[in-house]
């Protein structure tokens, strides 16, 4: 079967401006993809040109083996779309307003909508303008999911949710991936996206960096660690530890970053009097660093 989303050199200029530069993205039917990236990268972008809202500058893309330019119906028959900023009528009932995107589409059940709602925590009786941000996305969420679409293409969906309701959303993907639907969302934060995805694109810029699996992404990324001793340690400690980037010593603290698993520096960290060991998760940036960040000789 052909993939889910397929694109050759997608390109869009705003004007002048860069939107996305050449992006070549291949998402497997089945699987849970994340777009990662930092706020202007260029996700939204992808995102709109393969549900036809925008048409690329150069390039081509296929979804589900369809042309969006030219497939737009059945597409959207078959595509559960969550957008940055889902559109709703303020002045609605949130069950209204959801009955009314129920029946512009046809054939879905109501036992399902309520369902999800119920899933997700959220009240069908209240008033869309009365919602926060969050339980707006919840409303765009119920939408997406409620034809129970072949491919999920989820903008941002968990911004505004609270972990609760977060770690309820991540069972939903995974139910939906698991009856075969690929799910396609894109995300700024990595830990909101690491529970959840198969794999991983990373995009900066415009452009699509890296393709990874969410264990290759995590033996990549850099952790900070920040090391307390008794006393001011050397930094001949981490001679023979590979993978260090950025270590200092400040006081009694030895700070450095690692890339991937931490256990050859925390072992070499034990042979001085070490005290306190903290390590951070990597953020989106360590992820960066971790395909960048150049290694550089330390401690002699
Ligand atoms: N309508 C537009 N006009 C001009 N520039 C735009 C427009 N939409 C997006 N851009 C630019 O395209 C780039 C990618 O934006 P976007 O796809 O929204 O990124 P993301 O969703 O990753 O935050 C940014 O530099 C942004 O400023
Ligand atoms: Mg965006």
């Amino acid at each position: 079967m052909e993939p889910a989303i397929l694109t050759r050199g997608l390109t869009k200029r705003y004007g002048k401006a860069r939107g996305i530069e050449s992006v070549d993205l291949e998402v497997r039917r089945g699987e849970v993809f994340g777009l990662l990236g930092p706020n202007g990268a260029g996700k939204t972008t992808t995102i709109r040109i393969l549900l036809d809202m925008l048409r690329p500058s150069a390039g081509e893309a296929s979804v589900l083996g369809l042309d969006p330019r030219r497939d737009g119906p059945s597409l959207r028959a078959r595509v559960g779309y969550l957008p940055g900023e889902p559109g709703l009528a303020e002045r609605m009932g949130v069950g209204d307003q959801l009955r009314y995107f129920a029946n512009l589409r046809g054939g879905v059940e109501w036992a399902r909508v309520e369902a999800l709602a119920q899933r997700l925590d959220l009240d069908l009786a209240r008033e869309v303008r009365a919602l926060s941000r969050g339980n707006k996305q919840k409303v765009g969420l119920v939408q997406a999911f409620m034809h129970e679409p072949d491919l999920l293409v989820l903008d941002e969906p968990t911004s505004g949710l609270d972990p609760l309701i977060q770690q309820r959303f991540n069972a939903l993907v995974r139910e939906t991936a698991k009856r075969g639907a690929t799910v396609f969302l894109s995300s700024h934060v990595l830990p909101e996206v690491e529970a959840l995805c198969d794999r991983v694109g990373i995009i900066r810029e415009g452009r699509l960096v890296a393709v990874e699996t969410m264990e290759g992404l995590k033996a990549r990324a850099l952790r900070r660690v920040d090391a307390r001793f008794a006393t001011p340690p050397d930094l001949a400690l981490l001679r023979d530890v590979p993978g260090v980037l950025e270590a200092r010593v400040e006081g009694n603290h030895l700070r450095c970053a690692v890339r991937g698993e931490t256990g050859a520096l925390v072992k070499a960290l034990a042979r001085g009097d070490l005290v306190d060991l903290r390590v951070r998760d990597p953020t989106l940036e360590d992820v960066f660093l971790g395909f960048y960040g150049e290694e550089e000789p330390h401690a002699a």
